[in-house]
């Protein structure tokens, strides 16, 4: 491939509304995603310091996992997809155990967690922090195995390179390391020029992709690094890069909200969709027909497959509600609750309870859900004021230590619309009963 500069013209005769599902459950800017390689799993990380266990397909939400106390940063999943490991404002590091949505390490590290890695075959992963340092890690015992210090830069973006399973470093003055083992150090492998590197992945087994803040994405031959071409189309700063499982076809993400599809054997773009409102924080492909994943700040995780129609987000989720309950307000509020939530006796449990019959129960008491102690213990009974103050103040100042993610309702008449349409259909024989949820 030659050097291509791409003309914005042609971009914008590509642009258009995008298709597919979005996944509401973050009270906050989503900042981190990943997916296994099939694409049955979709693990989110967001600022409200949660991250959401996704099940794609049905837009549910599975489980929500609480661990960290800042925003968390970034995330990946081991291979067998069991195990991912997330990193966080708070300077932690956690490896989650997926199945029983608990934490198998922790470590405190000295400054923020900005990018983690896991190596694609051993158990071994890394971490970059906002102190400069790169953290290997032992996965199977969670030890620290080494700490190295990048002189006077601060690490962006980490990549285990599947071959070799050498380690890349990318950092904010536009550098690019690699680790070597035994012992651990590191080796420049490009200076630094000057654009602060985002993302990295892996374009073809010979091509290392990588986005940075002077809104190129550059392409380099491996093992060597030469600059092999650049695809230029964004306006803004590049945030996030990801590779369609097989090749072929590469996503990124700018600062304005803009995604654009490449075709890399071709070296253009194919298409442009500007799904959120805001920065795309990350951007995530999963199999088996290739559907891209983006984070955005506005709380929202959207998908986008090829070949589907383009129909409106809010109607393409497999539980959306009916045009006519989408024209109530209280309808459309609880919209941001129904990846967590049925509202009926047989709807089951996602990732919250079952909301049948809310209104008279005491917090924590539908069977066989496993309720946080915080709630549990609270002695909390649901009502009309109760329900206010939940969303009015928050779940972790009304109910410190519970696991619903951050989700606040600023406006009373929100509070009220949504609690007079929670009230009608939970009540049994309520509307939503017969339906599915
Ligand atoms: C990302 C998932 C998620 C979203 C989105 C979510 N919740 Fe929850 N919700 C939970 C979880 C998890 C619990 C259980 C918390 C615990 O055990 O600490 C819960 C608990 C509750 C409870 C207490 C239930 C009980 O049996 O005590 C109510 C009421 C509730 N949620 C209402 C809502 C409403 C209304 C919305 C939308 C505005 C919403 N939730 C959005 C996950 C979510």
């Amino acid at each position: 491939m030659r050097s291509l500069p791409l003309a914005l013209a042609l971009l914008f005769g590509l642009s258009g509304p995008v298709g597919g599902q979005e996944l509401r459950g973050h009270g906050g800017p989503v900042r981190a995603l990943a997916a296994t390689a099939d694409g049955t799993l979709l693990l989110s990380g967001s600022f409200d310091t949660s991250l959401i266990a996704w099940r794609p397909g049905e837009a549910a939400a599975l489980r929500v996992l609480r661990g960290h106390d800042g925003g968390v940063n970034a995330l990946a999943l081991d291979p067998s997809g069991q195990h991912a490991l997330s990193g966080g404002e708070d300077g932690r590091l956690i490896l989650w155990d997926l199945e029983a949505a608990t934490p198998r390490f922790r470590l405190e590290l000295a400054a923020k967690v900005v990018a983690v890695a896991v190596h694609p075959s051993r158990a071994s992963a890394a971490a970059g922090t906002g102190d400069g340092a790169i953290h290997l890690l032992d996965l199977a015992t969670g030890e620290r195995r080494a700490k190295l210090l990048l002189e006077g830069a601060r690490p962006t973006a980490l990549l285990f390179l599947p071959e070799e399973g050498e380690l890349l470093v990318a950092d904010h003055l536009g550098g690019l390391w690699s680790v070597e083992d035994e012992p651990a150090r590191l080796r420049e492998r490009r200076p630094a020029t000057g654009f602060a590197i985002t993302d990295l992945a892996l374009a073809s087994p010979r091509t290392l992709a990588l986005s940075a803040i002077d809104g190129t994405i550059r392409l380099l031959v491996l093992p060597g690094l030469e600059l092999r071409g650049e695809l230029v189309g964004h306006e803004a700063p590049v945030l996030a890069l990801s590779v369609a499982p097989g090749g072929g076809r590469l996503a990124s993400g700018d600062l304005k909200g803009r995604i654009v599809l490449w075709s890399l054997p071709e070296g253009r773009a194919e298409r442009v969709l500007e799904p959120h409102a805001g920065p795309v924080w990350d951007l995530a492909f999963a199999g088996p027909r290739p559907t891209l994943w983006s984070a955005g700040n506005d709380a929202v995780v959207r998908r986008w497959a090829e070949g589907e129609p383009e129909v409106s987000p809010s109607l393409a989720a497999s539980n959306a509600p009916s045009a006519a309950e989408e024209s109530e307000r209280g309808a459309r509020l609880f919209r941001s609750c129904r990846a967590c939530h049925t509202l009926e006796a047989d709807g089951g449990n996602r990732a919250g309870p079952t909301l049948f019959r809310l209104f008279g129960r005491p917090a924590g008491s539908v069977p066989g859900y496993p309720y946080s102690e915080a709630l549990a213990r609270s002695g909390i009974v649901w009502t009309e004021e109760t329900v206010d103050r939940l969303f009015a103040l928050g779940p972790e100042t009304f109910t410190p230590g519970s696991k619903m993610p951050l989700q606040r309702m600023p406006d009373a008449g929100d509070r009220a619309a949504l609690i007079a349409y929670l009230k009608r259909v939970t009540a049994p024989g309520g509307g939503a009963g017969e339906k599915g949820g």
